[in-house]
């Protein structure tokens, strides 16, 4: 289903009564303080150390110093009026080695973070895995190693040990597809592993910790649980049954593989079948599903653009697509952001319709939402009037899924701070507010201040 948002385009839209409205960061892309307070090295770290893995060499070891600088970097959330932040605990803070006792020191510091918060009226909401594996866990086979997802509910359970008395929503991982694909895949991300075999056992894994760490933390008295995952609706220029078939398929690798199991309690059959191929299917046992299958509060959805493919034959599979042979990744005549994404806002209000639609006992929220693009400092100013037009863009299209029922309750834009996008290093710039890596001075940009008055009236002038 499509909603064109075009039509509302300068027409003022008001908000549901108690929208949420945030902006969302993660630790390795904004800490720094790489090496204090006893943290452990992360695959990150080692990744990012490792000559030709990141754009000129760039490394996460300052980032925007938000460890040292947490209490500035609040008063900018409390100046723009944001009602939720969420961020990312760094494992490797709370457990060095993945595993054993908790570093106290590295946990007093989500404390003082989420204090903050809360003394500025300010919701934390805490995300248990963006990507930073402790490297050691890594040397006893990452993700792929089943005994991964045992190891992440101690640590889940060691932080809300700690935060559970103030932290209400708790996310358990961001973008399992990434973490698996990119991570164990094409090795674009770290570990920087490309095995087929490996990424769809990291995938399953990674499902795994999610269900049985949601089942530890419900166990401990949360009440509010959510998924985050990167989900992209699948869209064909191409009229033929090969093309519909292409289009199902990159939708089960890339949304179903992991809607599925978490809301349904099953894979789809298309996955399984592409699984026993080219990994077994050895490392699903009998009640995985169950345990992968709990219920949870929200959905956290991480929308940039569509996703366009074509019925390609002969095509071989791309390697952060195991299964995907015959498909070809096709573009779109739509502009694009920095990252040459294709700016799509209606992708995102058909995404949310058939979220809702599919998954309807799920709340959802767009957990990230936002562009990069090629910002110019003037003097203390930053006019990125691309950024305010693909947010309100987006926004639009988000108010029109609500109109068509889908039951969003918030929004939160990716990302407060520029800072270190992966493999890009430094130089892809998503953030609301400018950072100069070299000072670490903060600059609102245009699209603070303009998002501030949409905080502000709850809407969309
Ligand atoms: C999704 C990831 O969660 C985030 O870490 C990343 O920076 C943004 N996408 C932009 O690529």
């Amino acid at each position: 289903m499509t909603i064109t948002t075009v039509e509302t385009r300068g027409q003022t839209l008001v908000f549901p009564d108690g929208f949420l409205w945030g902006a969302a960061t993660a630790s390795y892309q904004i800490e720094g303080a790489a090496r204090d307070d006893g943290r452990g090295p992360s695959i990150w770290d080692t990744f990012s150390h490792t000559p030709g893995r990141v754009a000129t060499g760039h490394t996460g070891d300052v980032a925007c110093d938000h460890y040292h600088r947490y209490a500035d970097d609040v008063r900018l959330m409390a100046d723009l009026g944001l009602g939720v932040y969420r961020f990312s605990v760094s494992w490797p803070r709370v457990q060095p080695d993945g595993s054993g006792p908790t570093n106290m020191r590295g946990l007093d510091f989500y404390d003082r973070l989420v204090d903050r918060l809360l003394d500025a009226g300010i919701d934390p909401y805490v995300t248990l895995y963006h990507w930073d594996l402790p490297q050691s866990l890594e040397d006893h086979g990452g993700w792929p190693n089943r005994d991964t997802a045992y190891r992440f509910t101690d640590y889940a359970l060691a932080v809300h040990a700690r935060l559970g008395d103030r932290v209400k929503t708790w996310t358990t991982l961001n973008e399992p597809w990434v973490a698996a694909f990119l991570g164990y895949g094409n090795g674009v991300h770290a570990p920087g592993r490309t095995d087929a075999a490996d990424a769809l056992r990291a995938a399953h894994h990674l499902l795994l910790a999610h269900g049985l760490s949601t089942s530890a933390l419900r166990s401990a008295g949360v009440e509010e649980i959510a998924l985050t995952l990167n989900l992209s609706p699948v869209i064909t220029h191409g009229a033929g049954e090969a093309d519909a078939e292409a289009v199902n398929r990159a939708d089960v690798l890339l949304n179903r593989q992991f809607l599925d199991p978490a809301l349904r309690g099953v894979y789809p059959t298309e996955l399984l079948e592409i699984m026993e191929r080219r990994a077994g299917l050895g490392h699903i046992h009998d009640d995985d599903l169950d345990v992968i299958h709990q219920p949870i509060e929200l959905l956290g959805i991480n929308y940039y653009n569509p996703t366009y493919v074509i019925a390609k034959p002969g095509e071989p599979a791309d390697p952060a697509w195991p299964g995907s042979e015959g498909i070809g990744f096709d573009g779109s005549d739509e502009p694009t952001t920095a990252m040459g994404w294709p700016i799509s806002p209606d992708g995102l209000s058909s995404l949310l319709v058939r979220l809702s639609h599919d998954y309807p006992e799920v709340g959802l929220i767009v957990t990230e939402n936002g562009a990069a693009f090629d910002d110019v400092v003037v003097g203390d100013q930053v006019h990125d009037a691309d950024r305010v037009a693909y947010l309100d863009g987006h926004m639009r299209a988000a108010h029109a899924a609500i109109e068509a029922g889908a039951d969003l309750r918030g929004y939160l834009v990716w990302s407060l701070l520029d800072n270190f996008e992966w493999h890009d290093g430094y130089h892809r710039r998503f953030g609301l507010v400018r950072v100069d890596f070299g000072t670490q001075r903060r600059l609102l940009k245009d699209s603070a201040l303009w998002y501030r008055g949409v905080i502000e009236r709850n809407g969309l002038a």
